[in-house]
């Protein structure tokens, strides 16, 4: 087991979590009044049977369930949400439970931050995605139009289960998703990080457990040096000012099939690459890697050229935004990451065309 110490709180890793769950229950001397556990449909049938198993303290638990999807991180569902406490007479001794991927941590952080004006939760990710990011950190959140992370506060969980053993009760797809921010981990801070993933073959589960600790590392020490997003932890956000525009952009979208959010940061990492060497210090030689190494493991995306315009009109409302300007978090190596860099509108869709033709000399190689 390894205990990662976060600011106020830790996050425990490991394999056998019902241990750390009890310890950490027993040792609420105050006791909680009750516990609520949040769940979607996948939580529910692949994590729950084996908590609730093992935690006798579960057995009496609420449970309540809102559909999986990014589709379902809103204000609406919170609302559902802050009626089910109520009506069940949760107090403010109550603890709320987010089992589940990176929706059900954002969102149910949210519900429990606002609850009664703030109930204590702790996360238990079931997702690859949360296990590396969305559960650590104490953003909480829901979107707004589909809009991504609009609505939200900073506040942390009272503590953090991974069991990376979860991580096989995942699709594929999903298993991408997560991959997609240990990348960015890699590219953002550690080159020898980056040199061990792309060495490896991810589809190995035992390989891709021992992956877990060292990205939340990561991603923890930035949190550490700047919790409220001031400054450095902005570094986080590499590929995600694209990315989220490009999630967003197929959630909106009827004909096109919705991304998972890992799908758009991947694509996202590529574009603010290409932004990295064409407005920064990136090489053009560690260019070709990073495009190289996702196009290999993630499938192509057709972005229609006529739907830049409405992409570069979702990136105005990034949350990094400063005076009406789009501001990038880009690297200069890999490894290295800078803040607060900008690049303009044809730029941006120079790198959109840049990941389309990628894409094209990909498939024909
Ligand atoms: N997911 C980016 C952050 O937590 O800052």
């Amino acid at each position: 087991m390894k205990e990662i110490k976060a600011k106020d709180y830790s996050i425990f890793v490991s394999t056998t979590i019902s241990k750390d769950i009890v310890r950490f229950l027993k040792a609420n001397k105050k006791g909680y009044s009750k516990l609520f556990i949040l769940v979607d449909e996948n939580s529910l049938q692949h994590c729950y049977p084996q908590l609730v198993s093992t935690v006798p303290q579960f057995e009496s638990a609420e449970i309540i369930e809102i559909e999986s999807g990014e589709e379902n991180k809103t204000i609406e569902v919170c609302i559902q949400l802050w009626e089910a406490l109520s009506e069940m007479k949760a107090d403010r001794k109550a603890l709320f439970i987010n089992l589940g991927g990176g929706v059900i941590s954002d969102l149910g952080g949210f519900v429990a931050a606002s609850f009664k004006r703030g109930i204590d939760f702790i996360n238990i990710p079931t997702t690859l995605l949360a296990q590396v990011d969305a559960s650590i950190g104490g953003k909480v959140g829901v979107d707004l139009n589909h809009l991504k992370n609009q609505i939200g506060v900073f506040n942390n969980p009272k503590a953090v289960f991974v069991n990376s053993d979860f991580i096989n009760t995942l699709h594929i797809r999903h298993v991408l998703s997560g991959f997609a921010e240990i990348i960015k981990h890699a590219l953002i801070a550690d080159k020898a990080y980056w040199q061990l993933i792309t060495a490896s073959d991810f589809s190995d589960p035992d390989y891709l457990n021992s992956l877990i600790a060292t990205s939340i590392h990561i991603k923890n020490q930035i949190v550490l040096d700047d919790p409220n997003e001031k400054n450095t932890r902005k570094m986080l956000n590499f590929g995600h000012t694209i990315g989220h525009a490009i999630e967003t952009f197929s959630l909106e979208s009827q004909s096109q099939k919705h991304l998972l959010h890992g799908e758009a940061v991947a694509i996202g990492l590529i574009c603010e690459s290409y932004l990295s060497h064409k407005v920064g210090k990136l090489s053009k030689e560690e260019l070709a890697e990073i495009t190289q190494f996702i196009l290999t493991n993630f499938k192509p995306v057709v972005i229609d050229k006529l739907d830049a315009h409405r992409l570069i009109e979702l990136m105005m409302h990034d949350k990094k935004n400063e005076k009406g300007e789009i501001n990038f978090s880009l690297i200069s190596s890999i490894g290295k990451c800078e803040i607060n860099k900008k690049a303009s509108s044809d730029m941006i869709i120079d790198s959109l065309n840049y990941y389309t033709n990628e894409i094209k000399h990909f498939r024909n190689a």
